[in-house]
């Protein structure tokens, strides 16, 4: 199974001869945000690890959304909590980025990672903040538990509180710190947060940042860079991962040196 960890990661990244890339909520500017398409797309474009967010349905079951709200990226109304999974089944969670992706469903986090398991692919789990949060993370944990995963997952988000409870709680899964700004010391700020890994949005990193992360034993894997001249940008300050809603368009770049 593959794992998260700083020393296995920086491996991947010293083997591949690159950053490594991470699906933003899967290939999310070519497949419609967090459904199974979007994800097996991201597979099929050769990323090493795809990213998701998760909220728990009114039935307790957690499911892969980015927003609380259902308007955005489905025909539903409302608060995603408020309804039981089989009502959150029912909604057309693809349409609204195409009709060739017209019926796609709200997939469960339990259905993604062990399509993902089976794809020797890692995943990025973002916990928003959110009222209920303390109840996600506790899902989160008891479902990664069940399907014995904790090797092939990362905790992050910007509620830094989360990362902290959970490398308590679990010493070895993978944490890491969201955040979009730049600190005076970002390795500080991981630390107090016990998280393995920081993550900046891209237009934060700075190469020294990087390097001292790196003294510190934690990776940094910043996030959306989504043109060519952001990508590049990402790629020359040595991040050890970038997630991106164009997958290709960065192997693209990469390819040209
Ligand atoms: O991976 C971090 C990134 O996903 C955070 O922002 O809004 O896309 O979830 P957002
Ligand atoms: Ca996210």
């Amino acid at each position: 199974m593959p794992s998260m960890a700083f020393s296995d990661l920086m491996r991947l990244k010293e083997q591949l001869g690159r950053p490594l890339i991470m699906g933003h909520r899967g290939a999310m500017g070519h497949a419609p945000e967090n459904t199974m398409a979007s994800f097996q797309l991201a597979q099929r474009m050769g990323v090493e690890a795809i990213e998701l967010d998760v909220h728990l349905s009114r039935d307790g079951v957690l499911v892969v959304h980015h927003d609380e709200t259902l308007e955005r990226t489905t025909n539903g109304q409302g608060e995603l909590s408020a309804l039981t999974l089989a009502q959150l089944q029912e909604l057309d969670a693809g349409r609204h980025f195409s009709s060739e992706f017209a019926g796609e469903r709200i997939p469960t986090l339990e259905e993604v990672l062990v399509w993902a398991r089976g794809h020797a692919l890692p995943v990025v789990i973002e916990f928003k903040r959110n009222l209920n949060v303390k109840a996600i993370v506790q899902a989160a944990i008891a479902l990664v538990e069940r399907l014995e995963a904790g090797d092939n997952v990362a905790f992050i988000s910007f509620d830094h509180f989360v990362p902290a409870g959970l490398k308590q709680a679990r010493p070895d899964w993978c944490t890491g710190v969201l955040y979009a700004g730049r600190p005076i010391d970002s390795v500080e700020l991981a630390h107090k947060a016990g998280a393995d890994g920081l993550l900046p949005n891209f237009y934060f990193v700075e190469k020294d940042m990087v390097e001292a992360a790196h003294a510190a034993g934690k990776w940094v894997g910043c996030w959306a860079p989504n043109t060519p001249r952001e990508m590049a940008y990402a790629l020359s300050q040595d991040v050890d991962m970038i997630g991106t809603n164009f997958p290709d368009r960065l192997h693209d770049l990469l390819k040209q040196g």
